[in-house]
Formats: structure tokens, sequence, C-alpha cells
């Protein structure tokens, strides 16, 4: 079997999303073609059996949203030779990093990610939580001076998977959330300092949950050690000024205490892979 890797085409999806049923893929393959470096394996005798696409973000880093191989053609180096071919052309771009979000303790995903040169930057966890009836401190911070706050801090990007882009919009949620248009970073402060910044959503549906529950969704972004418990009830409480079921945060690890003992369910442990271009 020959496989070229080229740009993807809106001809090829009818063929990609044959191979995978990825929500996204179905969602937005047409505006991905715009959107970052999505490229395809197309072989000369069984057409396109493998599919890549990155995000390329300002700051010169790039995340693959999606990585799909026809199933009965893995293990042939198809894999292999997409994010070959996507971390060149981020390359290209001026990145400096790309990174990928993977369930943790999945032998096929860290198999891959090792042979393609990626390392564990960072483990997360997903933590839920109800609303209690705690006060919110949050106050809206304006976006962009947030950002840059995020940014000096050097864990921008590292510690979540989610990532909110120039304009706001998320990037890399799970799969089992949908609904994400309003994103906003709201600060967390004390002293007249920011102490800690979460990237704030709005409403989504976990589809996880046998009654579709809303919740609030984040990413945690950055939080000062001292700060964790205090940040853990006020995503709760947050949550709950926006009558809202529920709150589905993305955590690294070192603040699981915190959110466990505010009461948050902590689970689905994913690691963040990177790999400097
Ligand atoms: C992950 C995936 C893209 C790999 O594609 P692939 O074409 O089979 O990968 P390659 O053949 O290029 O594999 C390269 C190397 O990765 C490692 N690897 C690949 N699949 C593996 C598995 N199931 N278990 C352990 N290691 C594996 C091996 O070291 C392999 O080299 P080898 O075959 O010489 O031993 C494919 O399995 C897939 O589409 N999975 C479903 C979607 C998914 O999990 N996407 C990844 C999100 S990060």
């Amino acid at each position: 079997m020959d496989v070229e890797i080229r740009t993807a085409e809106q001809e090829d999806e009818a063929a990609v999303t044959a191979f995978t049923e990825h929500p996204r893929v179905h969602a937005e393959f047409v505006t991905w073609l715009d959107e970052g470096i999505s490229l395809v394996a197309d072989s000369d005798d069984a057409g396109v059996v493998g599919y890549v696409h990155l995000h390329v973000y300002p700051s010169d880093e790039a995340w693959i949203d999606v990585l799909a191989v026809a199933e009965e053609e893995r293990r042939r180096g198809v894999g292999f030779r997409l994010v070959d071919a996507a971390v060149e052309e981020a390359d290209d771009r001026g990145v400096d990093v790309v990174r990928c979000m993977g369930m943790a303790e999945d032998s096929t995903v860290e198999g891959f990610a090792d042979s393609v040169g990626f390392d564990v930057a960072a483990e997360l966890h997903l933590a839920r939580g109800f609303g209690f009836p705690y006060g919110s401190q949050f106050e809206e911070a304006q976006f962009d001076a947030s950002l840059e706050t995020i940014r000096d801090t050097g864990v921008y990007g590292r510690v979540n998977g989610l990532y909110a882009d120039a304009e706001g919009r998320f990037r890399g949620l799970p799969t089992s959330v949908d609904g994400f248009d309003d994103a906003r970073i709201l600060g967390f402060s004390d002293d007249g300092e920011v102490r800690g910044a979460v990237v704030f959503s709005g409403r989504g549906v976990n589809r996880d949950a046998p009654e579709n529950r809303s919740e609030m969704v984040c990413g945690f972004v950055w939080c000062e050690e001292d700060y964790a418990s205090q940040m853990a009830l006020d995503v709760r409480g947050e949550a709950r000024d926006r009558n809202l079921q529920d709150a589905a945060v993305w955590i690294p690890v070192d603040l699981v205490p915190s959110f466990d003992q505010a009461g948050f369910d902590v689970g689905g442990k994913r690691y963040v892979y990177q790999r400097r271009v």
C-alpha cells in the first residue's frame, strides 16, 4: 500500500467521517479546512484511511484535536506519518510545541504517543460537583488582561487541554460536553492580586450523565496553591448563581486534594502530551 499524506479537501469529508465517529469531525470537518492544519492519508488502493486536525494558536502552540486511522489500516505506520507531517507543517508555521490530550492508561494512546516522540506534560482530572450554596467571589476579568496574566505564569496551555482562543471560544473540549459558544475568563482575586483564573465557557450538557445535566464547564487554568480550596468552592458557587445543576472543571493533579475536599467528584484522568518542534 502506497500512502500519500496531503492537505484535506472538502471531497474527503465522506471518506473521513466513514472511519471516525468523532463528533467534532462530523460537526467541523469543513470549517476546519480553513482553520489550522487538516491532513489526510490517501492510499493508492483503499483511498483516504487517516485524518489529523490541529489548531494553531497565537501563542505558537498547536493542539491535535483529532487523529484517526481506519481500523483495518492500523499498525502500518499511517498514524506515525500523519503526525510527523502535521508536526512538520506546524514547524513551518512557527509553532514551538505540539500538544494533545489523551485518556491516561489507554495503552494505544500511550504506546503511540511514545512512538511519535510525545512526552507527558501534565496530568489532569475532571472534577464535577453540585452547586452548593457558597457565595461566588469570581470577578469577570477583562479577557485580554486575564490572558496576559495567565501567560505570564508560564503555565498557559500547559495545565489544560481546554483552551480559549483570541475570540474567547473554547477549543479542545471533552467530547461528552456540548454547547460552548460563550467562553470567558473569570479572575479570582484577593488583596488586589489575581490568585487564580478559570476559563469559563457557560452552559454545557453532560451527555454521560443519565439525566443530561446542565453544567457549568470550565478549563481550570491556574491557581495559587493556598487559594485552591476557595477556588473549588467558588466554581460551585458560580454554577449555582447561574442556575446550573453541576460544574465540570479540568484540574491539574496538584489541585485534586482541594477539590476532593470541597466535595467534587474527581475522575477521568487524562494526560496532556507534548512534543517540542
Ligand atoms: C492511535 C492511532 C491513530 C494510531 O494509528 P496507527 O496508524 O495504527 O499507528 P502506527 O501504525 O503509525 O503506529 C506507530 C507506533 O505506535 C505504537 N502503537 C500504535 N498502536 C498501538 C497500540 N494499539 N498499542 C501499543 N502501541 C501502539 C507502536 O509503537 C507503533 O509502532 P509498531 O506498529 O511498529 O509497533 C489509531 O490507533 C487510531 O486511530 N485509534 C483510534 C483513535 C485514537 O485513539 N486517536 C488518538 C488520539 S491521541
